[in-house]
């Protein structure tokens, strides 16, 4: 184990990370592998020791992970608890920059990005769309909000942990915001194939075989999203709003005839009938963004 001397609150390594679950190891090991010197603490102490045999120092509280880099990652249960954490310090923050990478709300995370300010250090939100397993990979995009100028600094090392990473703005809420938005996205095409798995169980058609015909990449949806958004005219690319409300139908009285559980489809349904009475019926289904907002 490589012994540190923290009392001095000098700087001993690049980077401290902060909570050591599943992500955050992922981040230190990354980070170490990548050629970084770690300063590491978790609330329990046995997850430190795979970290500390590759090279990490070992924190004996937050605060000595604080003072010992420049910057310090978080990656916590969510925004509330570093925020917790961040109340309960006794440091000088000014100089330093948190880069807060554990998941969170849009309050929590305006409010924690207040508090650093407050305390004299910068700030960068980030949202990880990835698992652990993929910190490190090309692929995986951290989604930041910071000033400009801290971004520039980090974005290297931010990189490091997910190639695809983006910065949109200096808006703390932009991030979590940003992460409901994709997470309600992704959360849709699951709950999709959870209510087509239940017409199909209804139907007798095994799991398997309607797995297969799942598309495996969602282009096609994708285009007729943003070519329909564009501008904000909504005008339908391919097929509009009635083209769906019927569909909708077909597909409602197959879950009705099949006995099989509807709520989902008949929220959509719900939903589209609102714009087909807002006579939006030769518009894209996106016009329904404008409506629903509105109300
Ligand atoms: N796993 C994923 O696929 C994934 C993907 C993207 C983003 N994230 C985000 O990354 C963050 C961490 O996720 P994870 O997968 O690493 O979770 P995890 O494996 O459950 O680890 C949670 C971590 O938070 C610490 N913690 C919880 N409550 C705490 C408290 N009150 N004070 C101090 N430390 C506390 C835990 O410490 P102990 O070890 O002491 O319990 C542990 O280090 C979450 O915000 C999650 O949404 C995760």
């Amino acid at each position: 184990m490589r012994s540190a001397n923290f009392k001095t609150g000098e700087i001993m390594t690049d980077i401290s990370v902060i909570g050591l679950g599943d992500m955050g190891s992922a981040l230190a090991n990354t980070l170490l592998n990548n050629g970084y010197s770690v300063t590491v603490w978790n609330r329990s102490s046995e997850k430190t020791s795979p970290l500390i045999a590759s090279g990490a120092l070992l924190a004996s509280s937050p605060e000595e992970a604080i003072a010992a880099s420049p910057a310090t990652i978080a990656c916590i249960k969510s925004h509330d608890t570093t925020i917790q954490i961040f109340e309960d310090i006794n440091l000088s923050l000014k100089g330093k920059t948190i880069i807060e990478l554990s998941t969170g709300g849009v309050i929590e995370a305006e409010t924690l990005a207040g508090l650093l300010s407050e305390r004299g250090a910068d700030w960068i939100i980030g949202c990880i769309r990835g698992y652990p397993s993929m910190v490190g990979d090309k692929s995986v995009r951290i989604i930041t909000a910071a000033k400009q100028n801290v971004w520039a600094k980090w974005q290297g090392l931010i990189k490091t942990l997910g190639g695809s990473s983006v910065y949109v703005g200096d808006r703390a809420g932009m991030v979590p915001t940003l992460f409901a938005a994709l997470f309600i996205t992704g959360q849709g095409f699951l709950f999709g194939m959870i209510y087509g798995g239940i017409v199909c169980k209804k139907a007798g058609i095994s799991l398997e075989e309607f797995a297969r015909f799942v598309p495996t990449n969602m282009d096609s949806l994708h285009n007729y999203f943003s070519s329909s958004v564009a501008d904000e005219i909504h005008e339908s690319p391919d097929a509009s709003m009635t083209v769906y409300a019927n569909a909708l139908e077909d597909a409602l009285g197959t879950f009705a005839a099949l006995g099989a559980s509807s709520e989902l489809p008949q929220l959509f349904s719900e939903q589209v009938r609102k714009g087909m009475d807002a006579d939006l019926d030769k518009k894209a289904l996106t016009a329904l963004i404008d409506l629903l907002a509105e109300s």
